[in-house]
């Protein structure tokens, strides 16, 4: 993972994975000897990264709490080391300043914060591939964009530019660090090519900047002041 270079150097030091889920975060984390508090509202998501870390005996390293991110207070001011919420789960909480802000809470200070979020300029060329420019524009003005799940029960996403995923950070006073963009790969190049290449090439362009709009999802690490 990108993750790897932002990590703290000492090795026993505390990260908050927020909305863990199965422990794709946590597991590695945990195997480099880190310890982890997992947080997710989904018991079920839970049950998996705990069934991973219990094979590879790595359970000892993580304490998991079912809550909600709006609500951290199980947990004191500047308890961690580092935050990390990864899989973009911040764009789809409703009110999701109140996670940012719990999440910054209980931050160290000059530690770092990292969070991935859905990138809304590819959002915008997404739905204007369709060829549905005035669905796209709807969607890149408001930043909204829904989606349906099996239930057929309507769930909304906030989509972030760039410059506003910076923003909505300092607000927070978080020192924007580095931001990347999480390049995937189009379905027919998947097809054709070397998953192996394309994850090369994909790993390469993430960090150039002038390629963010591109990305699905932008990942931000900052500081917190
Ligand atoms: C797409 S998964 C990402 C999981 C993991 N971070 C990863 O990178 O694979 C989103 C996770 O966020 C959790 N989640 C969604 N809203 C939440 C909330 N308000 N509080 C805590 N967890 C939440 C879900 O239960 C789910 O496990």
């Amino acid at each position: 993972m990108n993750l790897r270079q932002l990590l703290p150097k000492n090795k026993k030091a505390k990260i908050l994975d927020a909305g863990g889920g199965t422990g794709y975060c946590t597991v590695p984390l945990a195997e480099i000897g880190y310890h982890v508090a997992l947080v997710d509202v989904s018991r079920q998501m839970m049950e998996i990264a705990k069934k991973k870390l219990v094979s590879m005996r790595l359970i000892e390293n993580v304490d998991f709490y079912r809550r909600d991110l709006r609500d951290l207070s199980i947990f004191e001011n500047n308890t961690f080391d580092m935050v990390i919420c990864q899989g973009s789960v911040l764009p789809c909480i409703q009110h999701f300043q109140r996670a940012l802000g719990e999440m910054v809470r209980v931050l160290k200070r000059d530690c770092l914060l990292n969070v991935s979020v859905h990138n809304r300029l590819f959002a915008f060329m997404n739905a204007s591939a369709d060829e549905d420019l005035k669905h796209a524009l709807k969607l890149y003005n408001s930043g909204r964009s829904y989606w349906f799940d099996f239930g057929a029960k309507i769930h909304a996403l906030h989509l972030f530019t760039p410059s506003e995923i910076e923003n909505v950070m300092m607000s927070f006073r978080i020192k924007p660090k580095k931001i990347i963009g999480k390049i995937i790969a189009p379905q027919p190049l998947i097809e054709k090519a070397d998953l192996h290449e394309i994850s090369r090439v994909a790993y390469n362009m993430s960090s150039v900047q002038e390629l963010l709009g591109y990305a699905k999802y932008l990942d931000f690490t900052g500081v917190k002041m």
